[in-house]
């Protein structure tokens, strides 16, 4: 078995966990951030193989710190998975929240990935064989109306993800991309999204695709929406509407 190295952003709840623990289960060497130390603690008690480093990936030069701090630990570093996001449910009618808030929304989502491809590109071209991986969302496929933003920020990730792909095409650097439907995590805040697939349903399916090599995998609602014509799209974005509608 090859052993790999990988950091998985956002890695102490949820899907990143979940990755986390099968990468672990797996022999690999696995690294995680956060910015909620205790989330970092709890899964590091779980798992004490874990390397944890505390980081907000929205702030640029947190990312810089990320990349110089991972490095440094784990030279042997192959795989980055972009896992980290937040998601807000808002309506553009007046209630705007804060700038700071929308911008790291977006920064998180967005900024993030890839200014962390910029910054751990120079060290994974080096490698043999290395991995990128970006976590979009089935709502990259089909605008929600309940989340405007972070489906828009999921779309941009999505497009930057297959160019990212063809410009490292003639490298040892693969470029995949994990599209997950609504799964049963914390997203947006505790309660959102419990009728979600179960975590480690997903999990497990998608860790299986990944280990065959797969580039672009789905689950559910999102393999159907990422496969989806442009009239099949604006049937389930008609159908999110009605679940929203506007006075
Ligand atoms: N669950 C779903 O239905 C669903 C569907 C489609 C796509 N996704 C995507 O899957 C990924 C994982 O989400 P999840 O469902 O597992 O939700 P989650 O449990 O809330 O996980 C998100 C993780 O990202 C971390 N994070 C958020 N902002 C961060 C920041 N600025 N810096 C560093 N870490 C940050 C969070 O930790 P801290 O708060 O401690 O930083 C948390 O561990 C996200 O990209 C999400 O958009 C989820």
């Amino acid at each position: 078995m090859v052993e790999h190295t990988l950091l998985v952003t956002g890695g102490a709840t949820g899907i990143g966990l979940a990755f986390a623990e099968r990468f672990l289960a797996a022999g690999h060497t696995v690294a995680i951030c956060g910015r909620r130390e205790d989330k970092l603690a709890a899964a590091k008690a779980k798992h004490p193989a874990l390397v944890t480093f505390r980081a907000d990936v929205a702030s640029a030069a947190d990312r810089v710190r990320l990349r110089d701090e991972a490095l440094a630990a784990l030279p042997e570093l192959d795989t980055l998975v972009n896992n980290a996001g937040v998601q807000r449910r808002d309506r553009f009618r007046g209630a705007t929240p804060s700038w700071d808030e929308r911008e790291g929304e977006i920064a998180t989502n967005f900024d993030a990935p890839v200014h962390l491809a910029d910054l751990f590109l120079p060290h994974l071209l080096g490698r043999p064989s290395a991995t990128l991986v970006n976590v979009t969302s089935g709502l990259a496929f089909v605008p929600a109306p309940f989340a405007p933003v972070y489906g828009a920020t999921k779309a941009a990730l999505h497009s930057f993800t297959m160019a990212l792909r063809h410009h490292l095409a003639n490298t040892a650097v693969r470029v995949v991309e994990i599209v997950p439907p609504m799964v049963n995590t914390d997203l947006g805040g505790v309660g959102l999204h419990d009728a979600g697939v179960p975590l480690a349903e997903f999990a497990d399916a998608v860790m299986a695709r990944y280990e065959a090599g797969e580039l672009e995998i789905g689950y559910q609602f999102a393999e159907t929406a990422r496969k989806a014509s442009r009239e099949e799209s604006d049937a389930a974005f008609a159908r999110f509407c009605k679940m929203m509608p506007v006075d």
